[in-house]
């Protein structure tokens, strides 16, 4: 059983705060990924529960036992790393056995065990090569191994695929996800990549400066994001942001800027009204939420000009300018759009979003 609970848990390196008192409960068997920018305090975090870091603050509990103070050796817990670490004079096979000799395992169960990782990880043909023979995905995978053979009940990775080319990124995303699953274990999985942590995880923890800003799934935290950072972080291409100021007239409220004015809904006016007073606001709207018309239609929309068009095979993005702001739409590529016509973007209220343009806080 590996549940992780983190009790709000501080680092600091002198003035520096890395992390600031994180609090999370992962369940066992879980596959939780840790996002944000760089420096946000994902590796520093992920140390502290493999015990490589001492917490200036708060406790880490792994299995329900308090391991605050116990050293790496003794937590069972297996880390990979950005850069793999393999021992290039040794061989495939003698890389993967060294965690199982250190720990004094029979020469009969360092083979079986061995050779059963290999056979997960499909690599039972490079057992015998040497490190330097590899390719960049297979050294990745021998690293994989290397953690595995122990059976380790929580696996730590800090953005183990960082140095692989594209492809190969997005076939290893799949198959350590699969792995994860059938090994049965609770993986915590470090990653600046929205796109990986969105493919990989149950639950994705968003943090910047150092503080959790949003525990969800992939869905929560793409749909309903809590503060403009999430929403900004979250999908690619990005959501799109438009500044504008609430005024009321008539009893009925309007989002509006110097290209455009829409009438609220009253449920987003009095949620408006009641959270954000002021009404300077920052509406959010992701680029697949739109709909295209060449007419003026019978919907909230708004005008804008066609500044460039990619078609991507599969799907059409097109760059609008909205008051010399571009505003990226993904689109069918049955879409007709021409360089500087003029189209209007209609969307639907319930899937957008507006945050507080002083604290970035979700209003609706
Ligand atoms: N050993 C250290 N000494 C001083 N500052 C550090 C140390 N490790 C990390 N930091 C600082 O802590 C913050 C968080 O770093 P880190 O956890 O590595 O972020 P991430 O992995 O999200 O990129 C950064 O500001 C970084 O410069
Ligand atoms: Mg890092």
């Amino acid at each position: 059983m590996a549940e992780v609970q983190i009790k709000e848990l501080c680092k600091d390196f002198g003035k520096v705060r890395a992390v600031i008192d994180l609090n999370l409960d992962i369940q066992d068997k879980e596959m939780i990924c840790f996002l944000g920018p760089s420096g946000c305090g994902k590796t520093t975090s992920l140390r502290m529960v493999a015990g490589l870091e001492r917490p200036t603050s708060g406790e880490i509990f792994l299995g329900g036992k308090d391991v605050t103070h116990i050293p790496p050796k003794d937590r069972h817990i297996a880390m990979v790393f950005e850069t793999y670490a393999l021992y290039p004079r040794k061989t495939v096979f003698e890389n993967m056995a060294f965690p199982l000799r250190i720990r004094k395992f029979s020469n009969d169960e360092i083979k079986a065990k061995v050779l059963e990782a290999a056979k997960i990880l499909d690599i039972e043909e490079l057992l015998d090569r040497g490190i330097r023979q590899l390719s960049g995905g297979q050294r990745q995978r021998v690293a994989m191994g290397r953690a595995i053979v122990r059976k380790p009940s929580l696996f730590l990775m800090d953005e183990p695929l960082s140095h692989l080319d594209a492809k190969l990124r997005t076939r290893m995303r799949g198959e350590l996800k699969r792995l994860q699953k059938d090994l049965e274990t609770t993986m915590i999985y470090v990653t600046h990549d929205q796109l990986e942590a969105m493919s990989m995880a149950d639950r994705i923890v968003v943090m910047n400066s150092g503080v959790l800003q949003q525990l969800g799934t992939p869905d929560q935290v793409f749909n309903k994001p809590v503060n403009e950072f999430v929403a900004g972080f979250v999908g690619d291409p990005p959501i799109n942001f438009i500044d504008g100021q609430c005024t009321e007239e008539n009893g009925k409220l309007y989002f509006q800027n110097a290209v455009l004015k829409i009438e609220l809904p009253e449920k987003t006016a009095s949620k408006i009204r009641e959270k954000c007073p002021h009404g300077s606001l920052h509406m959010g709207i992701r680029p697949s939420y739109f709909k295209l018309h060449h007419e003026r239609p019978d919907l909230p929309s708004m005008p804008a000009e066609v500044f460039i068009s990619e078609p991507l095979g599969e799907v059409l993005v097109i760059d609008f300018l909205l008051e010399k702001k571009i505003i990226k739409v993904v689109t069918s590529p049955d879409v007709k759009a021409n360089m500087g016509e003029t189209m209007w973007l209609s969307f639907d209220f319930n899937r957008v979003h507006f945050f507080d343009a002083q604290s970035g806080a979700i209003i609706n």
